[in-house]
């Protein structure tokens, strides 16, 4: 028997700083359809993913929620699991770069370039941005002290540190650019880097010892491992994993790297090099994808914008979640998500294109044929293009998934989808039964059924719970030699298969309800925002706490006593007092208050409030006041301090 050829594609391994988002889920979703892809296909493929969990900013975050790193790791690594399981994501390994195995490799490989003269100890000086991990210059993070990448401000550092030769490299680098032009894809961004290091490289800093959550370098234990050499080992750490060396030998150098558009230059510059003075192979591809971006807005959390996957899953189905991200993200450019395209993708292409096909399909061949699907008779005029396009289809969508270019191989696809629904249309099979043109029925009727049976093998690495379900309504769940890439050859649909018609598999969705929904949840988040703000506002506005202290017996001095209001007017030609009658348990009092433009005088009576008992008697307006309401200013406005329930006459402190 001949070796299947291999095909080894790797995500970038995220960190669990956060929990997963769409974002992430785009690329593994891409490395999983592919996987799926390649394995139809007959290749021996292997799939790497995994977490990133050493550094700064996870020691920073560990640190801030008050456990351990290892602790803070372990929790939101599981996360990023139970995401992939919930996207049916069939990965052959998730490497932790916390494992002992990722530890050792990168160890070794950190010894064998020191050991060949590459890594050099010297001081550095520069610039830090913790959140990406990443140095830089004083020219790139200019005087506003900004990275360059993500716009956040960065750290001054200046520590001893350990160096990679990278400038060394720079020329092999380019040579070995021009000899493999498709080893960064897209060629825009292969333009980028070249740019890049034509200016220059300088060497890098690979080491850190103002913390210590990393693997420590092996013969300095003062320094941790810079977090993108360790990061970036796992593609081989993973593989070295049988100790035989059996895996790497059969897998290594992956066949595609894919990671984001933010992450290319650690992947096509820094990694090919460490692998140059490692001499080791270097990966065949580093594609770089764009970002799915949110109502046109990058994801964060402070935006709070970030979509939980987990919860589009739940609402939408794994498969159109799927299908949403392969079929929106253009080759190498940027998508929007919003759940109204998101909500459109569904009801245009699965609903309306797909699913009317299978369901129109079902539907005619139950009330048609009783569920048969008879050999085709006698053909149709239509029938010749739809053949030929479905024939052709197979190598046109084969050659884009092979480019990686998962968006336009889907769209290809579904040219074949819409040519089936308006072949239905033009054949109008409904004529054909009442004139009792049984021949000509069948043949549409088989044709619509092979056109769906074709495209759901084409499609299922992109939703791979879709096929099953199809199978079962077309009645060949057992024929798995029709599944198969191979038995895309046209007319293999079995004649006088019996159907088993199901419910439709992809539900409209209700688009203007769901808005409604949506406008009605954001007005009460607006409401609760708006409250928010107020109350901000209102605390903003509270007088600075007062700094000159008194001891306890200034205090003592105080009676205050629970008063109830018995009658409560407004003084004539004052526009503020307010003038009371207080039970104070054994005696009454007459208080007056300046607070008339903040209540009506109705309002207060029967409430109960505290009064200053013992503040020397004074004349306002001719009545005497005895003593004095507590009251707030909050904002704006005075609220007199209540105490609803207790006794009047009560003394407090
Ligand atoms: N830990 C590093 C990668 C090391 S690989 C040796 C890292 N992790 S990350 O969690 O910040 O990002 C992982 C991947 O998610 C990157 O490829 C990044 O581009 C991708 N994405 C993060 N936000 C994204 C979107 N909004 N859209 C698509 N991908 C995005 O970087």
């Amino acid at each position: 028997m001949t070796e299947k050829p291999t095909f080894y594609i790797t995500t970038p391994i995220y960190y669990p700083s956060d929990n997963p988002h769409i974002g992430h889920a785009y690329t593994t979703v891409a490395a999983d359809t592919m996987t799926r892809y390649k394995k139809m296909r007959g290749y021996d493929a292997y799939f790497l993913t995994g977490t990133d969990e050493h550094g700064q900013k996870i020691q920073r975050r560990a640190v801030a929620a008050g456990v351990e790193p290892q602790e803070f790791v372990d929790k939101i690594s599981e996360n990023f699991k139970k995401l992939w399981e919930l996207l049916h994501i069939d990965y052959d390994d998730f490497i932790r770069t916390t494992d002992d195995r990722h530890i050792k490799y990168v160890q070794d490989l950190f010894q064998k370039i020191y050991d060949k003269g590459d890594i050099y100890k010297s001081t550095y000086e520069g610039w830090y941005c913790t959140p990406d991990e990443a140095f830089f210059t004083e020219r790139q993070v200019g005087e506003e002290h900004i990275c360059p990448d993500c716009g956040r401000p960065v750290e001054r550092m200046q520590e001893e540190s350990y160096f990679f030769k990278m400038s060394k490299y720079a020329d092999r680098w380019l040579e070995f650019i021009e000899a493999n032009p498709d080893f960064i894809r897209p060629e825009s961004r292969r333009n980028e880097m070249v740019n890049f290091v034509k200016q220059g490289l300088e060497d890098l800093c690979i080491s850190r010892t103002t913390f210590n959550w990393g693997i420590p370098v092996p013969f300095d234990g003062k320094h941790v491992v810079y977090v993108w050499f360790d990061a970036l080992s796992n593609y081989i750490s993973a593989l070295a994993n049988t100790g035989d060396g059996s895996l790497y030998n059969k897998f290594w150098p992956a066949d595609v790297h894919l990671v984001g558009k933010d992450i290319i230059r650690f992947h096509t510059i820094i990694w090919p090099i460490m692998l140059m003075a490692a001499e080791l192979p270097l990966p065949k591809c580093v594609l770089g994808h764009g970002w799915v971006l949110i109502d046109n807005d990058k994801m964060s959390k402070s935006k709070g914008n970030v979509v939980n996957p987990f919860v589009l899953c739940e609402r939408y189905g794994v498969d159109a979640i799927r299908y949403f991200l392969m079929r929106e993200m253009p080759y190498g450019q940027d998508c929007n998500y919003n759940e109204h395209n998101l909500a459109l993708r569904i009801n245009v292409d699965l609903a309306n294109d797909y699913g009317n096909l299978l369901s129109r399909s079902t539907g005619m061949i139950d009330k048609f044929q009783g569920s048969i699907v008879l050999a085709p008779g006698e053909p149709t005029e239509f029938d010749a293009e739809l053949i030929e396009l479905a024939k052709a289809t197979p190598a046109r969508f084969a050659e884009l998934m092979d480019k990686m270019e998962w968006a336009n191989a889907i769209a290809e696809l579904w040219k074949l989808v819409a040519k089936a629904n308006k072949y239905i249309d033009d054949a109008a099979p409904w004529a054909l039964n009442k004139a009792g043109e049984k021949g000509k029925l069948a043949s549409v009727l088989y044709n619509m059924v092979e056109v769906v049976r074709l495209t759901t093998i084409m499609i299922s690495p992109v939703m791979p719970t879709l096929a099953e379900k199809v199978w079962k309504q077309l009645g060949i769940t057992d024929r798995t030699d029709l599944h198969t890439w191979e038995s895309l050859t046209w007319g293999s649909f079995p004649a006088d298969t019996k159907i088993d018609r199901g419910e439709p598999l992809f539900p409209r969705i209700d688009i203007a309800a769901m808005e409604a929904a949506a406008a009605e949840e954001a007005a009460a988040i607006d409401a609760a925002a708006a409250a928010e703000e107020a109350a901000a506002e209102e605390e903003s506005q509270l007088e600075p706490l007062s700094t000159d202290m008194i001891g306890i017996e200034d205090f003592a001095k105080l009676d205050l006593r629970v008063v109830e209001v018995l009658e409560c007017e407004k003084v004539p030609k004052a526009d503020k007092l307010l003038k009371f009658r207080l039970n104070m348990g054994l005696e009454e009092r007459t208080v007056l208050s300046g607070i008339a433009m903040h209540y009506a005088p109705e309002e207060l009576v029967g409430k109960h409030l505290v009064l200053i008992a013992n503040l020397a008697p004074r004349k306002i307006r001719g009545i005497e006041s005895q003593g004095m309401l507590l009251s707030a200013l909050v904002g704006e406005t005075l609220q007199v301090v209540e105490v609803p329930g207790m006794t009047p006459g009560a003394r407090i402190g």
